[in-house]
């Protein structure tokens, strides 16, 4: 059956697209407005406020249509639908922002909702260079610790680099370790060069890095091994959880990000290179960012290769 969306998408493919108020013209009742993006509406439709259905144009040059902005107006006293079109992650956020003005507040749905939504993060290692701003990291810090962890200690601590200063220091600490490993496993030093390099780059290029670390000092204490292991992966397990939450939460805004492994082969260099408390043992590095390219599905296995039931 089609649903919303594909209704939506006839409504877009049968309408002519009218352009009224051009990416960097200003409100005609508020000049000091300047629109972020091409603004106008479906020709021959209607909304509640009389006009045509409104439409955001982004710059993606197939006019995809996967988001839409509600719209509370306290001084209209209205609610509207607009259709996000072609916009990529930068763009819808920057619609977002204009939108949320002094009588108004607006909301972003992505067509993708429920369980596809899930399926639709991919790990992405190249990205705009666009900041990430400090409320929206934020917000998603707080989703990662809303991720169930061992006895709620939640032991999860994140270090958070936008500075490129700190960027370079930590990419720096991870390459020398990444060195001496390739080395002693006898590759050919230009073959060393080049991986370490792209490894520094990535780190270096990615807006935002996240090292996300386990605060050991938070755990039980046991007598004996078994148990104090067992006490350990459960710290491990509570992070990574809040890892997997950060990347969803990142997905949620538009962002997009990646889980590298890099500092858990160089824990005390990257410890050292952030002057982290002695506790916070390095479990991954996570970068993100506005995505600049989506990469392709990898496929997973299918349920019932990976699973047993008793049913
Ligand atoms: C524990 C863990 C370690 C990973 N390490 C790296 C890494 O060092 N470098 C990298 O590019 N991707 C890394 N990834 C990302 C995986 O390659 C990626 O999740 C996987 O290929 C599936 O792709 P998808 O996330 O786009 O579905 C890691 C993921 C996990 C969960």
């Amino acid at each position: 059956m089609l649903d919303f969306w594909d209704y939506l998408d006839r409504l877009v493919t049968e309408s002519r697209i009218v352009i009224d108020r051009p990416r960097g013209s200003a409100h005609p009742r508020y000049p000091k407005l300047i629109y972020p993006l091409d603004y106008g509406y479906l020709d021959r439709t209607h909304a509640i406020d009389g006009g045509g259905v409104d439409v955001w144009l982004g710059s993606q040059a197939e006019r995809i249509l996967d988001a839409v902005a509600l719209t509370v107006d306290l001084n209209k006293r209205d609610v509207e639908v607009k259709l996000l079109l072609g916009c990529n992650a930068a763009e819808k956020q920057v619609v977002l922002d204009f939108l949320n003005g002094a009588s108004m507040r607006a909301e972003i749905v992505h067509r993708q909702a429920g369980l596809a939504w899930l399926e639709s993060r991919r790990s992405v290692r190249r990205f705009l260079p666009q900041e990430v701003p400090r409320p929206l990291i934020e917000q998603i810090l707080a989703a990662a610790t809303w991720a169930p962890s061992a006895h709620n200690r939640q032991p999860w601590r994140f270090a958070v680099i936008a500075a490129l200063q700190h960027k370079t220091r930590l990419a720096q600490a991870l390459g020398e370790v990444f060195w001496h490993d390739l080395a002693r496993d006898g590759l050919p030093e230009p073959e060393i060069s080049a991986q370490v390099e792209r490894s520094r780059q990535r780190i270096q290029q990615a807006p935002l890095v996240i090292l996300l670390c386990l605060d050991r000092s938070v755990g039980d204490v046991y007598p004996d091994e078994k148990r104090q292991q067992a006490e350990y992966l459960m710290g491990v397990q509570s992070a990574a959880l809040a890892g997997g939450y950060l990347l969803l939460a990142a997905h949620t805004v538009g962002l997009a990000g990646v889980w590298m492994c890099a500092p858990l082969f160089a824990p005390a260099a990257a410890q050292q290179a952030l002057e982290l408390p002695e506790a916070w043992e390095p479990q991954a590095l996570i970068l993100l960012g506005y995505p600049a390219q989506i990469p392709p599905t990898r496929p997973r296995q299918p349920i019932e290769e990976i699973t047993r039931f008793w049913y």
